[in-house]
């Protein structure tokens, strides 16, 4: 029996080598981080859009120790204008996280999307042999499962929602609701990462479909589909071993002994969703009101490039910098600057470096699926204090945070003066208590039991 992995990002993307040959970098965001680990273990084949280098349709993946196969489908410019940049990313991704105002509902965009679903499920159909399982990834292909099914009335289909599933009256602005929802209960079972989405995703089968539901199923057109809360976990193991690195420790170092502050740290895709410049504008409001923590803070602020073909992320970037410059120019002095801006992707090391140089992460999404950063500063962190939005998915199983409303004016910053403020022995006690369940629910578990359970329906 093999798995068949279907999203829309590639878990790693070529980048040309001056010799000519390629390295297979990997992607960032919380999908390719959780299913690669998984398929590395289990073998099998993932289908994906191949975004650079669109020639090379196939690959042994990871580079330097093959274990599955990745296949590759070419999108043309048009698909990823009206699919991608389009109907995933200014209609489904706002309307998931609640900002309707920023969604485009445009019909071609919607076109578009159904035949590129198409054409992942004509994927995964030819790969698939009996015995084989196949799973699903994410908005960006949630037609696929109905449309596999129609090929495959018996084979087992998986589905994962990685996003936030919203409230109905705010599902119900798409004006393809009712397809949407006939597509992912093609699958036998249907996962999302909170009882909260779990819920709103039935309201919508009975409000949008006048489906019968049940505790943990909707029966719709003579199939039944379970729908499960199963969030998401990190490698634990892995980021525990880079902590303890003395080369990553070094590195941790050196950002410490380099500012001479206390740090705050966050990591985000610069997203709209992740309330970044919300964040810095608390920070902001923070050092006024606290002129002797002025010399004394560092906010180091790392965000990746993401979607900048779309304009709410184009729009995001100058804001953020415009803030950056804003703040920095307002408070520096005799060679302090509150905010280090990285505008990149950082390796993992170095990453897990600034885990362990924080002593406060900042993790303040306006709406998040879950947020796997938070589970990682957790995983990786010395004995800093996590500052955690209630509006991630990760704030149900992380009540040891500090929970804030990142839309609270003054919320964050006393979050900010509490956790700063935190004795050790109780920032100790809270990580324990929340690193007790990162093991409880490691990555490995939560995808091998996901498969299990889409093969038991
Ligand atoms: P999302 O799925 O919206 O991108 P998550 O927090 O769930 O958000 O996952 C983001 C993943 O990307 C995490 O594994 C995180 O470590 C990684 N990541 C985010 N920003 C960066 C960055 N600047 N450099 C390297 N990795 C990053
Ligand atoms: O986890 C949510 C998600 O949208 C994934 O589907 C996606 O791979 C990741 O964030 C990063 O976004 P993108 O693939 O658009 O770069």
């Amino acid at each position: 029996m093999a798995l068949i992995v279907v999203s829309n990002r590639e878990p790693y993307a070529p980048r040309s080598r001056d010799d000519g040959g390629l390295d297979w970098v990997p992607s960032i965001g919380g999908l390719t981080a959780a299913l690669d680990p998984a398929l590395q273990h289990t073998g099998g084949t993932w289908i994906a859009w191949g975004e650079a280098h669109p020639d090379v349709r196939e690959v042994q993946l990871p580079q330097d120790n093959p274990r599955y196969r990745l296949q590759r489908l070419r999108l043309s410019e048009a698909e990823v204008r009206d699919f991608y940049h389009g109907f995933s990313n200014r209609a489904l991704w706002p309307m998931s996280h609640y900002f309707i105002e920023r969604t485009r509902y445009d019909v071609v965009a919607w076109q578009t999307y159904v035949t590129v679903n198409r054409r992942f499920a004509e994927a995964a159909v030819a790969a698939y042999r009996n015995g084989d399982t196949i799973w699903v990834h994410d908005y960006q292909l949630a037609l696929v499962p109905r449309m596999i099914r129609e090929m495959l009335p018996d084979a087992p289909i998986g589905f994962f929602w990685h996003i936030p599933w919203p409230s109905t009256e705010v599902f119900r602005t798409l004006p393809w609701d009712r397809e949407l929802l006939d597509g992912m209960l093609g699958a036998d079972l249907i996962g999302m990462h909170t009882t909260d989405y779990v819920r709103y995703f039935q309201a919508a089968c009975r409000r949008a479909l006048d489906a019968d539901t049940d505790e943990g199923v909707v029966h719709w057109q003579g199939r039944t589909s379970r729908v499960v809360a199963r969030p998401i976990g990190i490698e634990v193991d892995v980021f525990e071993d880079l902590a303890s690195r003395p080369d990553v420790e070094d590195e941790a170092d050196r950002i410490r002994r380099t500012l001479q502050t206390l740090i705050l740290l966050g990591v985000d895709r610069l997203d709209y969703t992740k309330g970044i410049p919300e964040r810095l504008e608390a920070f902001d409001a923070y050092l006024d009101r606290h002129p002797d923590a002025r010399g004394r803070i560092t906010l180091i602020q790392i965000a990746v490039p993401s979607r900048e073909q779309v304009d709410s992320y184009r729009q995001l970037r100058a804001r953020v910098e415009g803030l950056v410059g804003r703040i920095n120019g307002k408070h520096t002095h005799s060679g302090w600057s509150p905010i280090q801006y990285i505008y990149r992707g950082v390796s993992r090391e170095e990453l897990v470096a600034h885990y362990r140089a924080a002593d406060v992460m900042l993790v303040t999404p306006l709406r998040d699926g879950l947020n796997l950063v938070a589970k990682e500063f957790t995983a990786c962190s010395r004995d800093g204090a996590l500052i955690l939005s209630r509006f991630a998915g990760a704030a149900d199983e992380m009540k040891e945070a500090v929970q804030v409303n990142p839309y609270s004016p003054g919320g964050l910053a006393e979050a900010l003066q509490m956790a700063l403020n935190m004795p050790l022995e109780e920032k100790k006690a809270r990580l324990q208590r929340l690193r007790s369940r990162l093991h409880a629910s490691d990555l490995r578990t939560w995808a091998e039991d996901f498969v299990k359970e889409i093969a038991d329906q």
